[in-house]
């Protein structure tokens, strides 16, 4: 049977997973696709560091320009992290020609447009289904199967670190602080869980969502993104009361167009409005019906809800990281790069991010939401209609107010539940309302997703 061999650099938990899947399943792999896969070289830093899974030392080497360049190795796969020396070993094989297999999200939320144009200059494949939702094939999913849709939402839940601590915060009422500590403890957190906590790797993974559903690269830089380490355990339990769950949500959709204005600024705003050109891009905890699929999404797992104007509401869910899942998706890779390998096709399905030119990220302001408001006020007649009258003055309703009974002190929290409003507008409104006397304590503010 035809060999197809591959040179892997990074032998940490997923290099080592993907020795292990490929060890496992590798003979029912080459069974279905008539090819056989062997790992030929694995790159790792140190020779000597214990490994959880042993790889045969004659397969190990500290030099991956060794590796790269080593014609023997057919496909390259990039699972050692980082942007710098990752950057770099991908280049180098893709400017071989070798196609590359990464799990890199954070890679290709830097430098994608540049890989991509390298990969399509060279004639050769990059592909990525482990950067996104680790075991969860929603790569595939965009780029293939839903190729026939306009994706018309993805709301995301592709932060396990946060779906975890966010889980554990609303089952126990614990507080974030604790529960993070904890995680970290168990190893579901990093010891620097910022990368997690403040919402940048679900800001890199939904910025390569939006990507392929919307055929435009989006920044980093452009996404709306807020983390978890607000989120109160107060807030937990106001949004339980209220039927809700908290979670932490990538979220794209197209802005949707208002009505056409007359008048002499019609052209701006047609052009600004285009529905197919504004996508609000961005990564928030939300308030979640607790009927809503996604609320059911506990501890570490991922799920992303994906709705297309043909196929209606999609889900897929599984496990976002760790070594088997992510290993799951480099395979399926592998499996891809290597029948494109045999059939000598390169670019068979378009990277799908250069299409539209229209698109553009909308600004946070511009993008209408519900809202969730907690103040903390001097309990005393006529507060609420001060803070009512600020609301009514920038035009923004309000759907409930609640002063849960039970607090005593010289404050007390009230809870707004707010209807649709410009972020622009509630931002202003909330900081009018933070200046009053009688708000104690920096106004809470976070976005209600009905996902209807
Ligand atoms: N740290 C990520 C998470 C997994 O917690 O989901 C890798 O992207």
């Amino acid at each position: 049977m035809e060999q197809v061999k591959l040179g892997i650099l990074g032998g940490g938990t997923v290099g080592g997973g993907v020795w292990q899947a490929l060890s496992t399943n590798g003979a029912l792999m080459a069974a279905r696709l008539g090819l056989n896969l062997i790992i030929n070289r694995v790159a790792v830093r140190d020779l000597r560091r214990s490994r959880p899974i042993t790889i045969p030392s004659h397969r190990l080497t500290t030099d991956w320009r060794s590796v790269v360049t080593d014609p023997e190795n057919q496909i390259i796969v990039e699972l050692m992290g980082g942007t710098s020396l990752a950057r770099e070993a991908v280049s180098t094989a893709l400017r071989l020609g070798k196609p590359v297999v990464t799990a890199n999200k954070a890679l290709l939320s830097a430098h994608g447009p540049e890989l991509f144009n390298l990969a399509a200059k060279h004639k050769t494949n990059l592909y990525y289904e482990a950067a996104v939702a680790g075991g969860i094939p929603i790569i595939k999913a965009l780029r293939e199967s839903f190729a026939g849709n306009r994706i018309t939402r993805i709301a995301g839940i592709v932060n396990g670190t946060c779906n975890y601590i966010l889980t554990r915060m609303k089952l126990e009422g614990a507080d974030f602080a604790s529960v993070l500590a904890d995680a970290q403890r168990l190893g579901f957190a990093e010891k620097e869980p910022s990368l997690d906590v403040d919402g940048h790797d679900a800001a890199h993974k939904t910025g390569i969502l939006a990507s392929l559903a919307h055929g435009f690269w989006v920044n980093p830089s452009e996404i709306h993104t807020e983390g978890i380490c607000h989120v109160s355990k107060l807030d937990i339990e106001f949004a339980t009361q209220l039927g809700y769950t908290i979670r932490l949500l990538g979220i794209v959709k197209p802005v949707p167009s208002p009505a056409p204005v007359r008048g002499k600024s019609t052209l701006r705003s047609k052009k600004r409005t285009d529905p197919s050109s504004l996508i609000q891009v961005s990564v928030y905890p939300a308030l979640i019906p607790n009927s809503h699929v996604l609320a059911s999404v506990n501890y570490a797992f991922n799920a992303v809800a994906i709705q297309g104007d043909i196929v209606g509401d999609t889900l897929f869910y599984g496990r976002g990281a760790g070594q088997d899942p992510t290993a799951s998706s480099v395979l399926s890779d592998l499996a891809d790069a290597a029948l494109d390998l045999r059939a000598g096709t390169f670019n068979r399905v378009p990277p799908f991010t250069g299409h539209n030119t229209q698109c553009h990220v909308a600004h946070m302001d511009e993008i209408l939401s519900r809202f969730y408001v907690r103040l903390d006020v001097i309990d005393r007649p006529g507060v609420f209609a001060r803070i009512a009258s600020l609301l009514a003055t920038a035009n923004i309703g309000i759907s409930s107010i609640i002063q849960p009974e039970g607090h005593s002190g010289e404050t007390v929290p009230v809870i707004l539940m707010l209807d649709e409003a410009t972020n622009r507008a509630a931002r202003k409104a909330l900081a009018k309302i933070a200046q009053l006397p009688v708000v104690k304590s920096p106004p809470v503010l976070l976005r209600v997703e009905t996902l209807e």
